[in-house]
């Protein structure tokens, strides 16, 4: 097992960099989730890891080696990979011992491994079927396998749910976590999905254009973005976006939008930040719906509401502009179509410069 670093990590096809200097320290036995839009260089910087990308400027260390220089199967790191890549024409347990045979462990050894990682994984039924015959989550699990019974210093893993259903997905996130947690072995892994770098993480990597933009446990990324883009990025509904500009508001700053105002957090970085504009950052979670008596009620326009059981969305419209109430429904469905407005705690609003997009200093909410 092996912590990787990467040091201002570059990669450029001819004269087009496309992964800008990036550092980050994976430690041993830490699952770390890149996460970032289509074509930010997750997979990119997956591969320079892997061996199968040179690295264009800067310092891979594995296991506290150099590895730059070094090829993908001396490297001692494992992928899985979107696509499966599973040889068709060879059963399970030949797909699951390949490498094994690469290197020429004996018969035994092969044989017990494979009967390991079978069981590990639930496929000790289907060891003599080519992966033709398999469903989508079983090709996915001999992958895994197959990396497995390498026992490789490190995991990577480029979007391995992807080709697989909602249900599936929801079912194979929860077995990659379990078996991570069973193994302990250091895991890079790779997606677009917010729901699975949650889930997954211990820390979450959030890249975008080339670039991290944040790095931290999912709670942390949740509660505390950094800018605007991981406050939109992390969230299902995403976080809502108010323009709004700072005035003195007594014994609190108060932000001030289209004739409403809404308290803030009594920090010095934003009493100091008096007449500045910025954008407030709300989850639609950490609203309170709110009746017309309330005095610090801020109003919105209801568009439509949608129930989903337990929870409702409620789509409104502030300023002109798109605003999401997301709420429990239990007790007060014969009030969530009617609703003026809500409220919010102050030190739940997260305040960013509208200028650079980055979280005025000093604001933290605890997890
Ligand atoms: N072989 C290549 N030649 C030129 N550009 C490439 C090549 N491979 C990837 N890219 C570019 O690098 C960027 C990052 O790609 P990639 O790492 O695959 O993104 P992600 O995995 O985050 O979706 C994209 O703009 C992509 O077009
Ligand atoms: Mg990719």
């Amino acid at each position: 097992m092996a912590g990787v670093q990467l040091n201002g990590i570059v990669k450029a096809y001819g004269a087009v960099q496309v992964v800008h200097g990036i550092d980050l320290e994976v430690n041993e036995q830490e699952f770390v989730v890149l996460v970032g839009p289509s074509g930010c260089g997750k997979s990119t910087t997956l591969r320079m890891i892997a061996g199968l990308e040179e690295i264009s400027d800067g310092d891979l260390t594995i296991d506290g080696r150099r590895v730059n220089r070094v090829a993908p199967k001396d490297r001692d790191v494992a992928m899985v990979f979107q696509n499966y890549a599973l040889y068709p024409h060879l059963n399970v347990a030949e797909n699951i011992a390949f490498g094994l045979r690469i290197r020429k462990e004996s018969k035994e050894v092969i044989a017990s491994s494979v009967e390991e990682v079978g069981n590990i994984l639930g496929l000790t039924p289907y060891l003599e079927r080519r992966p033709a015959d398999l469903s989508g989550g079983q090709r996915q699990r001999v992958a895994m396998g197959r990396a497995i019974v390498r026992r490789p210093k490190v995991f990577l893993f480029d979007e391995p749910l992807s080709n697989l259903d909602a249900k599936l997905r929801t079912q194979m996130r929860a077995e990659i976590k379990r078996l991570h947690k069973r193994l302990g072995v250091t895991s890079i892994y790779v997606t677009h999905d917010q729901v699975e770098a949650m889930t997954l993480a211990d820390r979450i990597v959030v890249m975008n254009d080339g670039k991290i933009e944040q790095v931290g446990s999912p709670m942390e990324l949740f509660l505390n973005p950094a800018n605007t883009f991981v406050a939109g990025f992390l969230g299902s509904p995403p976080m809502n976006m108010v323009a709004a500009r700072i005035a003195s508001g007594g014994d609190a700053p108060v932000a001030e939008f289209g004739g409403q105002r809404l308290t803030l957090a009594p920090l010095p970085s934003l009493q100091n930040a008096v007449g500045k504009d910025v954008i407030l950052g709300i989850r639609p979670e950490f609203v309170r719906i709110a009746d017309d008596s309330a005095a610090d009620i801020v109003r919105v326009e209801v568009d439509l509401t949608e129930t989903l059981g337990s929870e409702a969305l409620i789509h409104a419209s502030l300023n002109g502009e798109p605003f999401v109430i997301r709420t429990e429904t239990v007790g007060q469905m014969n009030v969530l179509d009617g609703i003026s407005g809500f409220t919010i705690a102050p030190n739940l609003i997260r305040v960013f410069d509208a200028g650079t997009g980055e979280a005025l200093p000093g604001q933290v909410v605890e997890k």
